[in-house]
């Protein structure tokens, strides 16, 4: 990921008639979720990880309400948002496909594995599908150097890739992707 500064004094949050934390949303997380924490903001990750599944995207409104709902300032939660890799402000694909570009993978031709996915995706890295299918990520490490490379396919990993296995998931995922809503 890169760093970018944003004017972050004067970013105006867009407004979504419908509320990301609804009454609903509250009252579990009220009985699910913060009985596991010793203090509120504790419940912050599994929160995002919530709203990130259901949306896609964890949008600014969604930041401000999660920050009143736990009783924190909303660039808590926007720094945490912008923190980890795999929470995303912009909404991505049904399916996210995330090619390791560290080190081990880089020595075993990560970039044959990359090339494959942008050439049949038709975009580069950090784009998604105009139909808004596929997200396609480069990431850090994924903690699997011995089994280099490997790649995200939504939350599952696959190692040991090889263009011909790369192929055999795409077409599993496009059909996947093809047959939900
Ligand atoms: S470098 Fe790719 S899993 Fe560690």
């Amino acid at each position: 990921m890169s760093w970018h500064t944003k004017p972050s004094a004067t970013t105006r949050v867009p407004k979504s008639t419908t509320p990301f934390v609804t009454a609903a949303h509250a009252a579990r997380w009220t009985t699910e979720i913060l009985p596991k924490y010793a203090v509120k903001h504790g419940a912050l990750m599994p929160i995002l990880h919530e709203v990130q599944h259901e949306h896609r995207h964890i949008p600014l409104q969604a930041m401000v309400e999660i920050a009143a709902f736990l009783e924190i300032h909303p660039s808590q939660v926007f720094d945490t948002v912008s923190f980890y890799e795999e929470f995303h402000t912009e909404k991505v694909g049904k399916c996210v496909i995330g090619v390791c570009q560290s080190i081990a993978c880089e020595v075993c031709n990560h970039k044959e594995i990359l090339d494959r996915v942008r050439t049949r995706l038709g975009i580069e890295p950090h784009e998604t599908t105009a139909d808004g299918k596929f997200t396609l990520l480069t990431m850090e490490c994924l903690g699997s150097c011995d089994t280099a490379p490997v790649a995200l396919f939504g939350e599952t990993l696959h190692e040991n890739l090889t263009v011909a296995k790369l192929d055999a998931l795409l077409d599993e995922a496009v059909a996947n992707v093809s047959g939900s809503h």
